[in-house]
């Protein structure tokens, strides 16, 4: 109806979230495979008083000025490093995310890729389609076992909890970094809290679970890459930018720790012929640790119903910058 507010969607979100906006706005929606450019991101939020974006939407305080009337911006993600939300308090604009909603999926995915490359899945899967296999062999593609080993988990929120949670299972030895220490967390979790440094010196897997801010940017580098053990596995299905590519590339080349598996890459995506690409130690996939229908479906609907309070001047169910609620 013209009299609903107009919101812009930047991709094509599972139909749960856009029948929910279809009942109270109108949808101006991004249907193709590739985000917006900036230019026409530019265009496509024109005149919109809500947004609800992607990871791969970025969102600064130049975009917001143009469009003095945007009220919300609600990401289809827990994370919102490609929100300036600094800019967007400063100008009263609501900025929403989807923690609850992916916590479990997003751990499981943490321990998929664990499972996968501590025990060579994917390599053992390639290998049979090549038609290497000839025999069953003493030596063949051996790993390395979850269980007994210690998996130091860098980030103690909501997923590295969950984590823990799987690890436990797994009879794992558990040491967690967070720049706040929750003492309690860690009794019901199994996990004793390390310093950065020591948890790497220490763990046999490190997982990473962290947002990413400028403090958390490049928190795992050449010099951190170098405590670690020569045979420890890196798992990143938190944000790129936390490890420094370069000096991944480099310790995974010299055999300076054991492999990586990545659901995250700096720069994203990875072109085909990045070394990351090519190291037989690093397993990369496409950022699909959230993946799953029903996660998909629980991010839409989430996303929808921030959007949609906000317009309502109603208290989002998940917001990041609350005092602009508290202005109006
Ligand atoms: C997030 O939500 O931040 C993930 O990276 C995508 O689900």
């Amino acid at each position: 109806m013209a009299d609903q507010p107009l919101v812009a969607v930047t991709r094509l979100i599972p139909e749960a979230g856009l029948n929910l906006l279809r009942e109270a706005t109108q949808i101006r929606l991004w249907e193709e495979e590739l985000p917006p450019s900036p230019e026409q991101l530019t265009a496509l939020l024109r005149d919109c008083a809500g947004a609800l974006t992607l990871l791969t939407d970025s969102i600064d305080g130049e975009v917001m000025d143009r469009e003095p009337q945007l009220r919300v911006i609600s990401n289809f993600a827990v994370g919102y490093d490609n929100v300036d939300v600094a800019a967007a308090t400063a100008r009263g604009v609501a900025v929403c995310n989807t923690p609850d909603a992916l916590t479990e999926t997003t751990a499981d995915f943490a321990f998929a890729l664990l499972m996968a490359a501590a025990r060579r899945i994917v390599e053992g899967a390639e290998y049979v389609r090549a038609g290497k296999w000839q025999t069953w062999g003493p030596k063949l593609l051996m790993g390395r076992d979850l269980y007994g080993a210690t998996l130091g988990i860098v980030g103690f929120g909501r997923i590295g909890k969950e984590v823990a949670k799987r690890a436990q299972g797994f009879g794992m030895t558990l040491l967690a970094y967070d720049s706040y220490e929750d003492e309690a967390a860690a009794r019901e979790f199994g996990v004793t809290y390390r310093s950065l440094d020591a948890l790497l010196r220490e763990s046999d897997f490190v997982t990473l679970h962290v947002a990413l801010t400028p403090e958390t940017t490049h928190l795992i580098g050449a010099r951190e890459l170098a405590l670690m053990k020569p045979e420890a596995i890196l798992v990143n299905a938190a944000r790129g930018p936390v490890v420094d590519t370069a000096a991944l590339v480099e310790a995974l080349r010299e055999g300076k720790i054991g492999g990586a598996a990545l659901d995250v890459t700096d720069p994203e995506p990875l072109p085909a012929d990045h070394p990351l690409v090519k190291l037989s130690n690093a397993l990369v996939v496409p950022h699909i640790a959230s993946a799953t229908v029903a996660t998909r479906d629980r991010m839409a609907t989430t996303a929808a119903t921030n959007l949609l309070a906000v317009l309502r001047g109603e208290r989002p169910p998940h917001i990041v910058n609350p005092e602009v609620l508290e202005r109006t």
